[in-house]
């Protein structure tokens, strides 16, 4: 089978070639159903995330022994079970997360790791809602608790993970700020009813957003998502209140913040790291219930799942290209060659 082939750590968006660190490989072998629970999926799309891009750098937490098959989210069809497999059958639409494995036209998995994707649901939408729909969804309404009329300020907001929690933060009915670079990326947050969006670009952003909650009459933020890090991070504390929640989710600037402990006792402010996949091996129950209330959520539509880039398995490079330019919008995804057409490409 085709696969995405990590040969050793570097630069994932040099084209692909031989003497690339990645590779693809046209005679991967097919991988095994490996317990009387497993189920062989054939992969119909995959995300390409932040942490997919920082992992072939050798700069993400997981460190995976070489050579290895990135991805981590992917939606497919179930092409196999083995023999005490009870929830699925052979046709089944399903997604799930893995640690890695599924930039493959194969991979398999535990029944209990699996996810059916409802009726009427896109099955490249489902590949690309449990990373980042999961991880905003756990942080928001597991962590942060936030609540109607609370004011959620979401740094990189236009990203996998910011547009994600955007939108969360409007189903829970907070007042939501977004910070987002470029004119595309403020169109598209003001055109999802976003209740403020600051380009980071051409505005002062502390500035910017005391002004508008001095016009709302607020005090100030109640729950901060910062997928981004470093200065972003840093200048965002001036506008937090009393009591308020820090939401730890990454570091998309290269730089990790520090958040004075002296200052978090005075204005009593919570922080929470918050580390989605490990949710899997501590805490599963919460992230099976999470990912079942968004799946249930996209297929009523109260979620969008936007995708501003879509490539080939073979095109893989151009995908990690796009997320380290910062010209992703939403999501970045690969779409198996054998299933459809390429939706987008820039
Ligand atoms: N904790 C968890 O469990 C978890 C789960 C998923 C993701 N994450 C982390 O969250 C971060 C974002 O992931 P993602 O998949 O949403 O990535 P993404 O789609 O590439 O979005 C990152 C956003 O960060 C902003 N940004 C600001 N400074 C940047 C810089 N120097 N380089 C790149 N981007 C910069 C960009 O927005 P502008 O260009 O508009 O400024 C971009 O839209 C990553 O660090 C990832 O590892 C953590």
């Amino acid at each position: 089978m085709e696969a995405l082939l990590c040969r050793e750590i570097g630069d994932p968006t040099v084209p692909l070639s031989s003497s690339s660190p990645i590779v693809l490989s046209h005679s991967h072998p097919v991988p095994e159903l490996n317990s009387p629970t497993s189920v062989r999926v054939r992969v119909w799309a995959t995300s390409v995330n932040f942490a997919n891009y920082l992992q072939l750098l050798g700069q993400y937490q997981e460190k995976p022994s070489l050579p290895f098959v990135p991805g981590s989210d992917y939606s497919g069809v179930v092409e196999s079970v083995g023999e005490r497999v009870s929830r699925f059958r052979i046709g089944d639409k399903v997604c799930s997360l893995a640690a890695y494995g599924s930039f493959a036209e194969m991979i398999v998995a535990d029944e209990k790791d699996l996810f059916l994707v409802p009726n009427g649901c896109d099955l490249v939408a489902a590949a690309a809602l449990p990373v980042a729909f999961g991880t905003s969804h756990m942080a928001l309404v597991h962590r942060a608790q936030l609540k109607a009329g609370q004011v959620l300020l979401v740094l990189g907001a236009a990203g996998g993970v910011g547009l994600s929690a955007v939108q969360i933060g409007k189903i829970c009915g907070a007042i939501v700020i977004a910070v987002a670079r470029g004119n595309e990326k403020v169109e598209l947050l003001q055109s999802m009813g976003v209740d403020h969006v600051v380009d980071s670009n051409t505005e002062n952003v502390i500035e910017n957003v005391k002004q508008f909650l001095k016009n709302r009459r607020l005090t100030g933020v109640d729950v901060l998502y910062d997928p981004v890090g470093g200065k972003a991070m840093k200048d965002s504390m001036k506008l937090l209140k009393w009591g308020a929640k820090i939401l730890v989710i990454g570091f998309a600037s290269g730089e990790v913040p520090v958040i004075p402990a002296n200052i978090a006792l005075v204005k009593n402010w919570t922080i929470h790291g918050l580390y989605w996949g490990s949710y899997k091996i501590h805490d599963p129950r919460v992230l099976e219930d999470s990912l079942k209330e968004l799946l249930s959520w996209l297929s009523k539509g109260l979620i969008t799942i936007h995708i501003s880039h879509s490539y080939r398995l073979s095109e893989a490079n151009l995908a990690f290209a796009a997320i380290k330019d910062r010209k992703a919008i939403g999501k970045v995804m690969v779409v198996m060659e054998t299933n459809t057409q390429p939706m987008s490409k820039f």
